[in-house]
């Protein structure tokens, strides 16, 4: 009988494996697919290391503005393929070392749940059963298919999975959700030279980051040449066409070589269904407590599968804290300083509360915002970039309580904004730190000032 089985080899799983394996547990490790999950492998990875590119040949096009002349910059699109392909598996071998060196047995079948009894779980798979005294659960999530007429079965609807996959650049691209996979998809594409629009249910994109920030990021991308139809209800799509229903009420049609749908992942939740688990409707997902332990004696769960804060840095850390609580060190999860990036050009990213939940609370918070242009380095580096830090404290300043900036590279700089929110940090703390000069992380000093 192992001590753990974990089921799911994403960021969850694979880092409370791992963690619980380097502790001395015996554990097994059921993942179908390749370990990493769908961040390393179809997610996070691959997107990044294809922005990355993208962003490249953005900075080509346009390094005249920094006195460099590159005559012929384009892309190679089955070189950037091979690249994203290098990358991932580098580092899912990367993974399956760190799971060795643990002493993780690691099945690569699809598990299912055959029986529970506290302190005796049977799992299935191909090969056999294997019993375990606790379960950890790491199925993750899926693209949810919207009941949208025409989406399913159409072979231009594909989902952020499918669309990383092709190895031509489509003429145009339409795409349905302008949350997180939709912009960053949006981004990808329009460097790449493809014409994109976005159509988006909410009057906003990027749903629940801060309001002014997402603004100005669809700003600087309709300047870039993306069409954004905002408070739009898709009514169907036929082959290449979308339409829609705009807020005065008309209807419009929109057509893309490709059409991307990204309207949200869920909770996957097969091959659970012998657990008498306890789950959350809204969203749907396994209800966990803060030390990641289900309704079930001896089962946890950790990352999207739990239905909320779907984000692979979320979920590892769970997994810590699920893993932590096994071997009796108490540990609890908190999510006030999760932080959020968009990988756009330039990028977003976020941690902690914004002005709009503020607001909605009631919550009396002090406003401190400042053009990223105030940081020399920023300057130097981004020629006429606009971007912003905002930063909101408690109303006497002595806690940062969330900070949301648009600009490169946000996403490295975000996390001072992280420690200072999960230690109960304010202003005081920035000013009496020394930051590198110069530095686009003197903004956070700036903006406290
Ligand atoms: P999302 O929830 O971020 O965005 C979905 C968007 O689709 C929302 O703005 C929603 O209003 C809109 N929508 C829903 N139904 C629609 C319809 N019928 N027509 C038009 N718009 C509609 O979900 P997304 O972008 O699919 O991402 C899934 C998950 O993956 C998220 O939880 C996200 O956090 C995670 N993710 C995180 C990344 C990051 O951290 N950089 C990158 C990619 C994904």
């Amino acid at each position: 009988m192992y001590d753990l089985a974990v089921i799911g080899g994403g960021p969850a799983g694979y880092v409370a494996a791992a963690k619980a394996g380097a502790a001395g547990m015996s554990v097994v490790l059921f993942e179908k697919e390749e370990v990493g999950g769908v961040c390393l492998n179809e997610g996070c990875i691959p997107t990044k290391t294809l922005l990355y590119s993208a962003k490249l040949l953005e900075n080509a096009v346009g390094a005249a503005k920094y006195g460099v002349e590159v005559p012929e910059a384009r892309a190679d699109v089955r070189a950037l393929a091979k690249r994203k392909d290098k990358v991932v598996k580098k580092l899912v071998g990367g993974v399956k070392v760190q799971l060795r060196d643990a002493g993780v047995t690691v099945v690569k079948e699809a598990a299912a749940v055959k029986s529970y009894a506290p302190g005796r779980i049977v799992i299935e798979s191909a090969s056999g059963a294997v019993e375990a005294a606790r379960l950890l659960i790491c199925t993750g999530s899926e693209t949810v298919i919207p009941p949208i007429p025409g989406i399913e079965g159409n072979p231009a609807a594909l989902s952020s999975r499918e669309l990383l996959e092709i190895n031509e650049i489509p003429d145009s691209l339409v795409v349905i959700g302008g949350g997180v996979i939709g912009m960053e998809f949006a981004s990808l594409f329009n460097s790449l030279g493809s014409r994109v629009t976005v159509i988006e249910m909410l009057p906003k994109i990027l749903g629940p980051m801060d309001d002014e920030i997402s603004a100005m990021l669809q700003a600087q991308y309709a300047k870039k040449g993306v069409v954004f139809h905002l408070g739009c209800k898709v009514l169907k799509a036929d082959g290449n066409a979308v339409s829609f229903q705009t807020p005065e009420g008309e209807v419009q049609s929109v057509e893309g070589a490709k059409i991307l749908v990204s309207v949200g992942r869920r909770a996957r939740l097969e091959g659970l269904e012998a657990l008498p688990l306890e789950l959350n409707q809204r969203p749907r997902g396994i209800k966990v407590n803060a030390a990641m332990a289900t309704s079930l004696e001896g089962v946890w769960a950790a990352g999207d599968v739990t239905g909320f804060s779907m984000l692979a840095h979320t979920a590892s850390r769970e997994a810590e804290v699920a893993v932590d609580n096994m071997l009796g060190i108490p540990s609890e999860m908190r999510y006030d300083a999760i932080p959020s990036v968009v990988y756009t050009n330039p990028e977003v990213a976020g941690v902690g509360l914004t002005e709009q939940e503020a607001s909605a609370r009631g919550t009396e918070v002090l406003v401190k915002k400042l053009p990223m242009a105030y940081s020399g380095r920023f300057t130097a580096e981004n020629d006429r970039g606009e971007g912003l830090c905002k930063i909101l404290l408690t109303p006497d300043g002595s806690r940062i309580l969330g900070v949301h900036m648009l600009g490169n590279p946000s996403s490295e700089i975000l996390p001072a904004a992280c420690l200072a929110i999960e230690n109960g940090l304010g202003a005081e703390a920035f000013r009496q730190t020394v930051f590198p000069h110069p530095g686009v992380a003197e903004i956070l000093k700036e903006t406290l000032k």
